[in-house]
């Protein structure tokens, strides 16, 4: 309560210093705040109020006066800017960040002063992302930064991988106020594609996607006979294809080895025709990656024979079957 009675007589005398007992009541809307570079701004009175005459100035600059259907723009804002000489609301075109400031306007009839203070933000231009390594990166060795640059005032950086956005975590930092994105010992899933999207409160930007080739593996060696994952005995006369396959960037190449023995060919595929019993034994795929320098193998026993202990087993257990059912019906 006391500190209410003690700013009244204050901004009384304010305002009988200023011979204004309006102004209080009279605010100046900009048509954008913050402003974009380049755009057309109007400051408008609100509520609207009919002046006969008053003046424009900016930070202790006069830009315009106005009397009754008259107005006359000072040299500093000749051609930008000018007054709707019934409202007092002011139109500045191709504003720039040196037109920010404590705008002010002013009447005699009535009377009246009001303020705004406007910000103008250079919008975001020049966007660019480059990494410090593209082509040579490898998992669980390599670690990349990405810097993004841009134009613009006071600017803030987000992060996107796919269209979710990355965040500082374990092996990934965030810097330079959020324009630097390192991954530290990167795997194959850091592959991106990484944009850097670049903010302000007047614009944004996007850059384009970025991907990173990092070479891994191989790993997960899968080895198929016939398609077949887990079959390894075949008939003698049967034609055997054994496949071989890895994850690996780039792609792996292969070799294949009988019984510790390595088989000339490089291809995924091994292929035996009409199969022989001595071709039983152990067979191993090797995968290489020339990039990482790095291999993985399986072995697998095959067998190839006449015929199956286990269909072997099974048709004399059916045998057993059949004749006890038979002695059951005679007996
Ligand atoms: C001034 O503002 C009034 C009210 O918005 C509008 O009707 C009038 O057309 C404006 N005058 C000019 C010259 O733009
Ligand atoms: C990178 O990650 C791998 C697997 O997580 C780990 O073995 C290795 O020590 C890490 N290297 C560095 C430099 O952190
Ligand atoms: C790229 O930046 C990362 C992290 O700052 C650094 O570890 C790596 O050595 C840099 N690579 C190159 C090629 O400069
Ligand atoms: C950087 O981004 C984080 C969100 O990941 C945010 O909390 C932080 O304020 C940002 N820092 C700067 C300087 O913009
Ligand atoms: C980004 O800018 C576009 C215009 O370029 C605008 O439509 C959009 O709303 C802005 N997005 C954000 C999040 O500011
Ligand atoms: C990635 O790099 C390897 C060589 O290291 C290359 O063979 C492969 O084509 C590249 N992949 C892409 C998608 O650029
Ligand atoms: C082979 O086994 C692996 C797991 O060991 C499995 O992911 C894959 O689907 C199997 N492939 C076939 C053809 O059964
Ligand atoms: C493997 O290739 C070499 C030459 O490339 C050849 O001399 C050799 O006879 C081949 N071995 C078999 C088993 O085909
Ligand atoms: C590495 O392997 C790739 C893919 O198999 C092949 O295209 C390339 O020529 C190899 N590079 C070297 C140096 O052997
Ligand atoms: C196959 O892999 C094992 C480890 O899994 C390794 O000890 C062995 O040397 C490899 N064999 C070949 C021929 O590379």
């Amino acid at each position: 309560m006391g500190e209410t009675r003690g700013r009244v007589p204050h901004v009384l005398l304010l305002a009988l210093i200023q011979g204004v007992l309006s102004s209080s009541t009279v605010e100046v809307l900009p048509s954008e705040n913050p402003a974009c570079a380049g755009n057309m701004v109007t400051l408008t009175l609100s509520p609207a109020t009919q002046l006969q005459s008053g003046s424009w100035a900016v930070g202790g600059t006069q830009i315009l006066t106005w009397s009754g259907g008259q107005q006359a723009v000072f040299p500093s804002h000749n051609g930008r800017a000018s007054v709707n000489v019934s409202t007092g609301t002011l139109t500045l075109t191709s504003i720039t960040v040196a037109d920010s400031g404590v705008f002010v306007v002013q009447s005699t009839s009535p009377q009246l002063t009001a303020t705004s203070t406007l910000t103008v933000l250079e919008p975001v231009s020049a966007l660019r992302l480059v990494a410090n390594n593209t082509g040579n990166l490898v998992e669980f060795k390599s670690s990349v930064s990405l810097f993004c640059s841009s134009s613009g005032s006071s600017l803030s950086y987000r992060w996107l991988n796919g269209n979710s956005e990355v965040t500082a975590s374990d092996g990934i930092q965030l810097g330079d106020g959020n324009s630097t994105l390192t991954i530290v010992n990167v795997t194959r899933y850091n592959d991106g594609p990484f944009r850097c999207n670049a903010f302000n409160a007047v614009s944004n930007g996007t850059t384009e996607p970025l991907h990173l080739n990092i070479s891994y593996g191989p790993d997960g060696v899968s080895f198929t006979v016939n398609r077949l994952n887990t079959t390894t005995s075949f008939l003698i006369g049967s034609t055997l294809t054994m496949s071989c396959s890895a994850q690996s960037n780039p792609q792996a190449e292969f070799q294949w080895a009988f019984n510790g023995k390595h088989l000339n060919g490089t291809s995924p595929d091994l292929k035996l025709y009409s199969a022989v019993e001595s071709q039983s034994g152990l067979y191993s795929c090797l995968a290489f990656n020339n990039r990482t320098m790095s291999n993985s193998n399986v072995t697998r026993q095959i067998t190839i024979s006449s015929g199956s202990v286990s269909v072997q087993l099974g048709v004399s257990v059916w045998l057993v079957l059949l004749l006890s059912s038979l002695a059951g019906v005679l007996f």
